[in-house]
């Protein structure tokens, strides 16, 4: 984490109820030594006066593109932000920023800032569930914008589901940890990472196999964020970066193409065995067809009857070889009883930490831009990692990796 103080925080105030939650967090922000500069909307102020904010802002609040001292405000505040924050942050707010559209400062502000920008979305789970805000946050997280919730729990009005407006601790943590990817870390210079990522495909016959809905998001998400802070970085995978950038080549950043878990498995531990980490985030088959066809099944030929068999074990074969030093990641993909079953496979397999994610859960596991985790350590920690981006559950567990490190290298 990267302390608050001196950095200079644009904290945007957008108009929802959880705009009074907006007090609190200037506050702690303040507490934590930082520079804060509260811009709110014309909305934030039916539902929080700026007296408030200009009683315990470092500056006193900024609500209009042409009333101000300053000629340009938004671009002098956009310039000289370290961090822009916005929370609440609104449907229209969110609409307005991934859209481009710049109708009042705080947008302005948004669309005129090279600094990290931390997005808090709190609204009606009608509202946060519609296709178009959906497509909005997920614009946002593939520009690096970084998404914070919302939580489920009581809203407006009495009713419950998604949309509520994250912890206040949880948000000015966002803000710390966006400085840290702003102040370009090196703190996994020199290390060997492996990553692996996708889902296997086990053939039935030339034109089919067995495969899963993985999209290697969450898997190229930890492959960039360990080069992003040094490591050299050797990704075995079944599918291309994901992004406009795809196959390009990133320097630091091997890729391997495989296909099954046969592939994967020699592929993984041809390249582990020198790794000083190896995250395993590919969904690897469990089954695979014991004899592929050789050519493809005709339907004429009626129901195939298609024996199958254990693939290899990649991460449990890992775990018994693993040279000494080495940081071995599990992940567990879970439907229910997440915590035990990971539990189970932290024990089984000799991975140092487990991260698990229930699959079924909104917004999180298989092909979506964000997830939601618990990490198990094999020293009995639990760590929870809220819903964020993939880029930050990668960062949020790779903290604990450095710090895992670190504590090793201190006791030697
Ligand atoms: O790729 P995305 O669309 O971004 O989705 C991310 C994800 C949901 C795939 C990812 O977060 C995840 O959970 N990856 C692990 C999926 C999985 O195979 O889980 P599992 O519980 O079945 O396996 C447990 C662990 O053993 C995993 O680390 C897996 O890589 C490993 N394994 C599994 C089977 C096998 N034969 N060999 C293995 O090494």
């Amino acid at each position: 984490m990267t302390s608050l103080a001196g950095k200079r925080i644009v904290l945007g105030v957008s108009g929802g109820i959880a705009a009074y939650k907006a007090v609190e967090i200037c506050r702690r922000l303040m507490d934590e030594g930082a520079h804060v500069i509260p811009v709110l909307t014309k909305g934030a102020t039916r539902f929080v006066g700026r007296t408030t904010f200009d009683a315990l802002a470092s500056e006193r609040v900024q609500m209009s593109l042409f009333d101000e001292d300053d000629p340009i405000p938004h671009t002098t505040l956009g310039q000289t932000a370290d961090c822009v924050l916005v929370a609440p942050a609104t449907a229209r707010v969110i609409g307005a920023y991934a859209a481009g559209i710049s109708s009042d400062l705080l947008t302005a502000t948004l669309i005129a800032t090279r600094a990290p920008v931390v997005v808090c979305p709190a609204m009606h789970t009608e509202m946060w569930e519609h296709p178009a805000v959906a497509d909005n946050i997920a614009t946002l997280v593939e520009r690096g914008v970084h998404i914070v919730g919302p939580e489920s729990g009581r809203l407006a009005g009495g009713d419950e589901g998604a949309g509520r407006l994250s912890s206040l601790a949880d948000i000015v943590a966002a803000v710390s940890q966006a400085l840290v990817v702003g102040d370009q870390r090196s703190d996994m210079a020199g290390l060997s990472v492996v990553v692996t990522a996708g889902g296997t495909r086990e053939p039935i016959d030339p034109v089919r196999y067995i495969g899963n809905h993985s999209s290697g998001k969450q898997g190229y998400a930890f492959a960039e964020e360990a080069a992003g802070r040094g490591a050299s970085v050797t990704v075995v995978t079944t599918v291309d970066r994901p992004g406009p950038l795809g196959a390009t080549v990133v320097p630091g950043f091997t890729v391997v193409r495989v296909d099954t878990a046969e592939e994967m498995a020699a592929a993984t531990a041809a390249a582990a065995k020198e790794a000083d980490v190896v995250i395993m985030a590919a969904a690897v088959a469990d089954f695979r067809p014991v004899d592929p066809a050789g050519v493809k099944l005709k339907k004429r030929d009626g129901v195939p009857a298609i024996e199958l068999e254990p693939t290899p074990d990649i991460l449990a074969s890992l775990g018994a070889s693993k040279p000494e030093g080495q940081i071995l990641i599990g992940f567990a993909a879970e439907t229910c009883d997440v915590a035990d079953n990971a539990a189970a496979k932290l024990n089984g397999k000799g991975a140092d930490y487990i991260v698990a994610n229930d699959v079924t859960a909104e917004n999180a596991g298989f092909a979506h831009d964000t997830n939601e985790v618990l990490v198990l350590a094999s020293d009995g920690r639990v760590h929870s990692v809220g819903l964020r981006s993939k880029r930050q559950v990668a960062q949020a567990v790779l903290d604990l990796v450095v710090a895992d490190r670190d504590g090793r290298a201190n006791v030697r």
